[in-house]
């Protein structure tokens, strides 16, 4: 029998509810919030039936009240004298900072500018479609941006955009909370906007698009400005790219007097550094920069103005009389840190510096800008790595980091390549984005305060399509999000995880199209030298059922559930899917070769590269094969000395080849093994050697990819078995790294 005393501290305990019991609630916002208090209690939906907010945000105040009705079906009057959604203006301490409450009766947003209103309507209308149109938790937010600068960049130029496009882009980006949008609007492929006193950049810059169309595509004045305003409205700022003094075949095309041979020269239509660059030492290119530039800041009100910078060969420059007849009335001379011609791009980007801080304008450029020496007032955009950023903020410069080991969404989010639409490489799965810290340790706290933000960057080489761009940068843009929003301290990969699959129920709403490898199957593949198996630890991020089968057919519901880790011991051929009410998920796939060395002991005599020592030597022996790109965490790299391994097989045991792959990418310096030796031994301590293969350096035709070498000998008895490859020390001529050490990347070592 229950008791009465039960039922009234069962009532007590009703009454005082933990605040822990509404994390039912499932408040998943993204990006998290600096600081959030939960109160007792819920407020209707349907309470919500008016707004006001202050007459000088009028204009995005409707904007935002129109897509709470298009995105959340809310719909509310304006300016009513008793608002249930109240926006005020108060004043707060630090830009696009915003206060949100959620009481019994209504909404009071509080914010200092209208950015921060932009950003408390992002988090209400999250808050809104997770409550799927009833009750809204009582909250008290308080929020503000960990960076200034929060921003992405799309190509314009590879692939061509619509205004429509980017309008659409834009919208989703302050969902996230950013804050710039940077489009790269020139390049060896195509100028994208017309400009008054050079019309031929547009008319004969861009003749073609893709492959397979060939008509022009570039924005109007007129287009832009519609762009300019309606990102505006957002509280997006948008930050155009001319990239000089490399990336300008489009404009040579169109105007070849401005280049160092006259040309004649072709819009490019294929993908790369292009030898030919604006002549350095023609005035009539400084002319022609000031003019376009001046047009360009008639159309784009933004502070900042990214002049490029990037890969500018100097080659054309080297052999140049009107550009070593200008190193030579500047004085410039080479020194060990820089040569001349470094000197002479620094002399380019510092004449247009000037014009645009004379004009009240900024610069931004690529990191190749320290390379003659900075601008005066330059900010660096720390794209390869984050050494640019480091050294810029020693320099007193403001930083934005957007390094290509993070945050180029053109790379590839899975391993299995095969699967996805074709790329430029890489590998940057969402955890990896995530994993970002941008501030970085080496730097003292006062170097710390130029690092101004962060962005990632969509190269659009092989993104032909809008639905593609999307597929690439949803959800990464996400885990960017809280990246360049959120503190340290309140991140977690397991949690942000927690969170998203709020986000992808309004992608699904929306009809985005998005990247869904987040909720594949996980699979971790740990060789376990103890019991000679491979073990495989299955996950999901909301812990849907998992199947899976060994056999190399496709799993479906009525294979094998997984519930608890697999040990391989045998050949397999394996499977995975996750079964949810809404879909299944993708296969995910591996095959597991056994071979003597499988699984076994295996230790480093020499170093493992370690940019890409991922998991370390096991990964030699883990029975799972790398694919043609190296970045997966298949391959190991070693570079500067010898893969040099020893490999335990637990007993003598008799042994007639070994056999190792490497994978070859010789633009990123990445070059094929220049020998192979394998030695034996019975006690681990003397060594015999049975084989050995010299191979000869890479000619510039060889392909890229995976290479296969194998030694035979006579059987032997041992066991031990020393694998030592050595990878290239000198890259060859022919190259653009000649004479430095490359890169070798090897995966499976099979003996037998
Ligand atoms: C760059 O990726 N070339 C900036
Ligand atoms: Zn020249």
């Amino acid at each position: 029998m229950i008791g009465k005393s039960y039922i009234f501290h069962l009532f007590l305990f009703l009454l005082i509810l933990p605040d822990s019991i509404y994390s039912q609630d499932n408040i998943c916002l993204i990006p998290q919030v600096e600081s959030m208090v939960r109160k007792k209690g819920t407020l209707s939906i349907e309470r919500l039936e008016s707004i006001h907010f202050p007459d000088e945000w009028k204009n995005t105040g409707n904007l935002l009240v129109s897509d709470l009705k298009e995105l959340a079906n809310l719909s509310v009057m304006v300016n009513a004298s008793n608002p249930s959604i109240h926006v005020k203006k108060v004043k707060m301490q630090e830009p696009e900072m915003y206060m949100l409450e959620i009481t019994k009766q209504g909404i009071i947003i509080e914010a200092g500018d209208q950015t921060g209103m932009i950003h408390a309507f992002s988090t209400l209308l999250q808050l809104i479609l997770g409550s799927e149109g009833k009750e809204l938790p009582r909250i008290i937010i308080h929020d503000k941006p960990r960076f200034s600068y929060r921003g992405v960049m799309i190509d314009c130029s590879r692939h061509f955009w619509t205004i429509e496009q980017l309008k659409k882009y834009t919208k989703q980006l302050a969902f996230f909370k950013l804050n710039t949008l940077h489009l790269h609007l020139t390049d060896n492929q195509g100028w994208r906007l017309y400009l008054d006193q050079y019309p031929d950049l547009a008319f004969k810059g861009t003749y073609y698009r893709t492959f397979e169309d060939l008509s022009g595509h570039y924005y109007r004045k007129s287009e832009l400005q519609e762009l300019i305003n309606y990102a505006a409205m957002y509280g997006i700022e948008i930050i155009p790219e001319i990239d000089l003094p490399g990336h300008m075949l489009a404009a040579l095309a169109a105007y070849p007097e401005l280049g160092c041979t006259g040309g004649p020269y072709e819009v490019w239509r294929q993908w790369g550094v292009a030898d030919d660059v604006l002549c350095a030492g023609n005035d009539q290119v400084l002319k022609f920069l000031e003019d376009v530039y001046g047009e360009l800041i008639e159309i784009f009100p933004s502070e900042y103005i990214h002049v490029g910078g990037d890969e500018c060969p100097k080659v054309r420059w080297e052999k140049c009389p009107k550009c070593q007849a200008r190193i030579k009335a500047l004085g410039l001379k080479s020194d060990k840190n820089h040569s001349k011609e470094e000197r002479l791009q620094s002399f380019v980007i510092n004449h247009i510096e000037k014009f645009l801080n004379d004009h009240g304008r900024q610069i931004i450029g690529w990191d190749e800008i320290l390379e003659g020496g900075l601008a005066p007032n330059a900010t660096v955009m720390s794209w390869r790595g984050e050494s640019g950023g480091i050294e810029a903020a020693k320099q007193k410069h403001d930083v934005i980091m957007t390094p290509n080991t993070y945050l180029y969404f053109d790379y590839y989010q899975a391993k299995d390549t095969e699967n996805e639409p074709f790329g430029i490489g890489g590998y940057l799965p969402m955890e990896r984005v995530y994993s970002y810290e941008p501030m970085p340790a080496s730097l003292t706290p006062e170097e710390q305060q130029y690092i101004k933000g962060v962005q990632a960057n969509l190269w659009t080489e092989y993104i032909a399509t809008f639905s593609h761009a999307q597929y690439m940068v949803l959800p990464r843009w996400a885990a960017l999000c809280e990246v360049q929003w959120s503190t340290p301290d309140k991140k977690n990969y397991e949690d942000f995880l927690s969170r998203l699959p709020r986000l992808i129920k309004w992608y699904d709403a929306e009809g985005y199209n998005y990247a869904k490898h987040v909720f594949d199957v996980k699979a971790e593949f740990t060789p376990n030298p103890a019991d000679g198996t491979l073990d495989i630890t299955l996950t999901t991020i909301d812990n849907a059922p998992i199947h899976y089968t060994l056999d190399g057919t496709e799993p479906t519901s009525t294979s094998p559930v997984y519930d608890g880790a697999l040990k391989i011991k045998e050949n397999a051929d394996f499977s995975a899917i996750a079964i949810r009410p809404t879909g299944n998920s993708r296969v995910v796939s591996e095959k597991i070769d056994f071979s003597k060395s499988s699984m076994k002991p295996i230790v480093a005599n020499q170093p493992v590269n370690k940019q890409y020592e991922f998991k370390g030597v096991s990964t030699l022996v883990d029975g799972l094969k790398g694919n043609g790109n190296y970045k997966t965490g298949r391959w190991i790299a070693f570079r500067g000395n010898d893969m040099d391994v020893t490999i335990d097989l637990k007993q003598p045991t008799e042994i007639s080849s070994v056999a190792i792959s490497t994978c070859v990418e010789k633009g990123d310096w990445v070059f094929d093994t220049r020998g192979l030796s394998v030695e034996v031994s019975e006690d681990g301590t003397n060594f015999t050697k049975v084989a050995s293969e010299a191979y000869p350096a890479m000619k510039e035709t060889d392909k890229n990819g995976v290479y296969d070498h194998k030694l035979t000998f006579t059987p032997v008895t041992a066991q031990y078995v020393k694998v030592i490859a050595s990878p290239e020390k000198s890259i060859p001529e022919w190259h653009g790294g000649k004479s430095y050490p490359g890169f070798l990347f090897v995966d499976e070592i099979t003996i037998n």
